[in-house]
């Protein structure tokens, strides 16, 4: 049985008032209306990691993401944060590839492989992002291009690191955009990636590997974009930022 994960990635937003108060709601909704067995990740700014991780202890199913982490294990990097760093306060999981990230801070698919590795030899799970833009989708081959960015960045860790990531499908036109993927658009993405994955690890691992879906998920197109056989669950951007809109997208899981 593959995890079902749904994931809030906040951004930079909200001040640290904000921050507690939206974890708090989340909390004690999950603990009222959330059954079932389901991972909820935050990914608050990294300058709240701390402070949020003092009010999910006692909440299981809940764990952090921070957003990003550098490629260098430790030194003279200013502003930069090490996955080790991470690790020793708690975080589990670093979303690593997003598409603002590639977009505005050039991180090439040579330069995640980098942080893909620095994250597990911390301890720390990537949640690996990928995903086309308008063009590339405009293009035939698309998938194609996704692929790659699968092959170029995860294809040199072993079956077993591998099992340690969680990908998010991505696709940049939908980010932000109110325009989601239909669940059928999305469908057709995961399993190429999950076939992909099979033939470079091998069905089971392929089977393994929760596969996310982001991109202007809300409460009202989770449900239908959860049912589908390849999505494992969310990573949601806007519509986390809201407890009670986020709470209905994790029961829809
Ligand atoms: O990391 C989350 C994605 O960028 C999706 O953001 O839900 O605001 O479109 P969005």
């Amino acid at each position: 049985m593959r995890k079902k994960i749904v994931a809030g990635n906040w951004k930079m937003n909200k001040v640290l008032d904000e921050a507690v108060a939206l974890t708090s709601e989340l909390i004690t909704m999950a603990q009222d209306e959330v059954q079932g067995d389901v991972r909820i990740i935050l990914c608050p700014p990294a300058i709240y990691l701390t402070v949020i991780k003092k009010y999910i202890e006692n909440s299981p199913n809940f764990a952090l993401a921070a957003q990003n982490c550098s490629d260098k294990v430790s030194g003279a990097f200013t502003g930069e944060i090490s996955a080790q760093m991470l690790q020793s306060i708690g975080v589990e999981y670093v979303l690593i590839g997003h598409s603002e990230r590639r977009q505005y801070f050039h991180e090439s698919n040579e330069l995640l492989a980098e942080k893909v590795n620095t994250a597990l030899e911390n301890g720390v799970s990537p949640i690996f992002c990928c995903g086309e833009s308008l063009k590339q989708r405009q293009n035939e081959d698309y998938i194609g291009f996704v692929k790659n960015q699968i092959t170029e960045s995860l294809f040199h860790l072993s079956a077993e690191q591998l099992l340690s990531v969680v990908i998010a499908y991505e696709p940049i036109w939908a980010i932000g955009t109110g325009l989601t993927a239909s669940a059928l658009q999305a469908q057709e993405m995961h399993a190429a990636l999950r076939q992909h994955i099979a033939s470079k690890y091998g069905e089971e691992v392929a089977q393994e590997i929760s596969i996310l879906y982001g991109g202007s998920v809300t409460a009202a197109s989770a449900p239908e974009l959860f049912a589908s056989p390849d999505i494992d669950g969310g990573l949601v951007g806007g519509a986390s930022l809201k407890s009670r809109e986020f709470t209905n997208i994790i029961k829809a899981r």
